[in-house]
């Protein structure tokens, strides 16, 4: 259980800040609350400090009896910081380290972990301004929880509406249990799935999204470890604290992997690499009229995992097996041994719903031992935090 303290910023999502202060002590959190000024032109400071049992902290130089704590009370007192809404105006502040309020001198006076979840109108969130501001926080470690697309307070439909109080609470609650778990670690991650080149333009290749895998990037980074992706064919939005390495075939993320894995503690390979190629790719575009069929001759690709497996020092490695049906299973337990990996994930791509291309999954996580835990229908940053629970308890039995 948290001190949490929730920072409050003046957009008309305020009102959703009451229901995230509940969340909070329904999940156990002591919660401290600040309002900027103009927050409390949309929602009354007595709500907040009636909910929270605390004075509510208002302004450095209002009346002492109003506010009770000064900025450094605030900022010793909190195990975590959640700012909900999180203006524009917030966000510039937090980004430049303006302190020239209650909520933002709190912040700079603050050296946990920060949650942020910003409320704008759609032209604001998009502003380069605003951009800019929120990859100076992701750099920093400052977690954002983004904010949805529907209808916005101003009628207009777009992204910046506050994402739910269930989400911001989420994250504030991966954050007080695994907030700076992972820091020291270097963490490779490989996504998407590779193309081998038949010619010019056409390739063998498969339908991983890298959805997967960015989930892990995302889970990784808020439990503060340095992430390197090694990324196939992959179009998401990327992170500025990460580093991203692009690798397109089966050939290219090997010769990247073999590059990456020694400095690193803990390989995930989530890529859907290809197990075989066209023998030879033709230079031009093949020509249809040629001939009324195609025979294209494939050779198996080297197998990245147990190559790597075989030279490993410590690192502690995670593989997937995507198969389809009850014997996909057992597959799954024998590739664990077979390519000698700590942990394999299987999912059952025959299930509808999950799986490539889809937010949610349904996995079973092999290993590390004897240990396999089959997870449910969840979203794939659900997942991907019962993947990196299973590494690093793998991880902290090695090195401690
Ligand atoms: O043997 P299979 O392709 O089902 O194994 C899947 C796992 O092995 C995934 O983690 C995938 O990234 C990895 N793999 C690999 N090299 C290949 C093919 C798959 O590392 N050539």
């Amino acid at each position: 259980m948290a001190e949490v303290l929730l920072g409050v910023s003046g957009g008309i999502a305020a009102y959703k800040a009451v229901d995230v202060l509940r969340m909070l002590q329904r999940d156990g959190h002591d919660v401290s609350v600040i309002m900027t000024r103009n927050a409390t032109r949309f929602v009354g400071p007595e709500t907040f400090s009636a909910l929270s049992g605390r004075p509510v902290g208002l302004g450095q130089f209002t009346d002492p009896g109003t506010a009770g704590y000064d900025h450094l009370d605030f900022a010793r007192r909190a195990d975590v910081a959640v700012v909900c809404p999180a203006t524009a105006n917030t966000l510039a502040r937090l980004a430049h380290g303006l302190a020239d309020g209650l909520l933002s001198t709190s912040l700079v006076a603050f050296d946990g972990p920060v949650v942020v979840a910003p409320a704008m109108n759609t032209r604001m969130w998009e502003h380069p301004a605003t951009v800019a501001n929120v990859a100076t926080l992701e750099a920093r470690g400052v977690v954002v929880v983004p904010p949805a697309s529907g209808l916005l307070a101003d009628g207009e439909v777009g992204m910046g509406r506050l994402a739910s109080p269930a989400d911001v609470c989420a994250a504030v609650e991966r954050v007080v249990r695994h907030g700076g778990e992972m820091q020291g670690r270097e963490i490779l991650i490989t996504a998407g799935g590779t193309r081998e080149p038949i010619d010019a333009v056409r390739y063998v290749g498969n339908s991983s999204s890298g959805k997967m895998a960015w989930a892990i990037v995302d889970a990784a980074r808020d439990r503060g470890a340095r992430v390197t992706v090694v990324a196939a064919n992959v179009d998401l939005p990327r992170r500025p604290d990460v580093t991203y390495r692009d690798a397109g075939t089966a050939e290219a993320l090997h010769r990247v992997c073999l590059d990456e894995f020694p400095g690193c503690d803990a390989l995930v390979m989530t890529a859907a690499v290809a197990d075989y190629r066209p023998v030879r790719a033709e230079t031009g575009k093949i020509d249809k009229s040629a001939a009324s069929s195609l025979q294209i001759d494939l050779e198996r690709t080297t197998d990245i995992l147990s190559d790597l497996a075989a030279a490993r020092a410590d690192q502690v490695m995670v593989g997937f097996a995507a198969e389809a049906g009850a014997a996909g299973l057992q597959r799954a337990r024998d590739k664990r041994t077979r390519k000698g990996v700590d942990i394999v994930v299987h999912n059952d791509i025959s299930a509808p719903g999950i799986g490539f291309g889809s937010d949610d999954n349904a996995i079973t996580i092999i290993g590390p031992g004897d240990a396999e835990v089959f997870f449910e229908r969840r979203s794939k940053r659900a997942c991907a935090e019962a993947i990196l629970d299973a590494l690093m308890s793998q991880v902290t039995a090695r090195t401690g």
